[in-house]
């Protein structure tokens, strides 16, 4: 299913998302060890949002980025958390009752924003799985104000080396088995390998950025090269 494109890979991945709604941070703490929460505050950090300043955090599944940001940057505006699963919303929202993150049902294909309406966008494992990668970095760099900053957190192919039979285990059998055992959903947790294998190298993506606008343009790898986050503003 990793292959498909467009409309049909927004229907499949809102479809899987929804089944594994209940699980999902569960799996996520146990098949990074627990350093997907380091990440996600890197992420925020690389925002550089200033105090009063408003975030969207796009794909917010059960809104974890936003939840970091509201807890790393003081005084902010506001803090929105954008998904077009409304399942995983709504696991986040019982789950962060109290804080201050709008839920908005939302389309990383088409944003329901003005222009220029946020100092930054952030995102956690959403770029790869979106049906139209170019389109979805022209609606982030259009929402943007000038000089915003966009953030990126994903998987990404990772190098050949000494380490690549362990990752490949990791990737195509520990990963898969944790999602059939905690989720009952072994054939999502197949889809993240594989999509994962398939997306942009960090430099190809990197690229992308640059070439849908965006400046400043750089990214670092995390977790034995696994993980990137990517980062960039708007001119201006
Ligand atoms: C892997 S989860 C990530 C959740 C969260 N950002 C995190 O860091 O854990 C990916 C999320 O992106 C959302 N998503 C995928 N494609 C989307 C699209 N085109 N528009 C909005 N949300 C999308 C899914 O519904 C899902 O909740």
């Amino acid at each position: 299913m990793a292959q498909l494109t467009g409309t049909q890979r927004g229907a499949y991945v809102q479809a899987m998302f929804a089944r594994i709604a209940h699980r999902y941070d569960l799996i996520n703490r146990l098949m990074t060890f627990g350093q997907d929460q380091a990440w996600r505050k890197r992420a925020i950090a690389l925002t550089e949002l200033p105090p009063g300043g408003r975030l969207l955090d796009l794909g917010t599944g059960t809104g974890d980025i936003a939840l970091t940001a509201l807890g790393a940057v003081p005084r902010l505006r506001q803090v929105v958390g954008g998904d077009f699963t409304l399942e995983m919303m709504r696991v986040g929202r019982r789950r962060n009752q109290g804080q201050h993150i709008r839920w908005s049902a939302t389309d990383a294909l088409n944003l329901p924003f003005p222009d220029a309406t946020f100092d930054a966008i952030t995102s956690g494992y959403l770029m790869r799985n979106v049906g139209d990668l170019d389109r979805a970095w022209s609606e982030q760099l259009r929402i943007l104000k000038p000089g915003g900053r966009v953030v990126c957190l994903d998987t990404t192919p990772p190098p050949q080396n000494l380490l690549t039979p362990f990752i490949r285990f990791h990737m195509q059998t520990v990963i898969p088995t944790l999602g059939r055992l905690i989720a009952g959903a072994s054939e999502a947790y197949t889809y993240l390998p594989d999509s994962t294998v398939r997306f942009l190298t960090a430099e190809a993506l990197a690229e992308r950025m640059q070439r849908a606008g965006f400046e400043a343009v750089r990214f670092e790898r995390h977790m034995f090269g696994t993980m990137a986050i990517h980062s960039g503003r708007r001119p201006g």
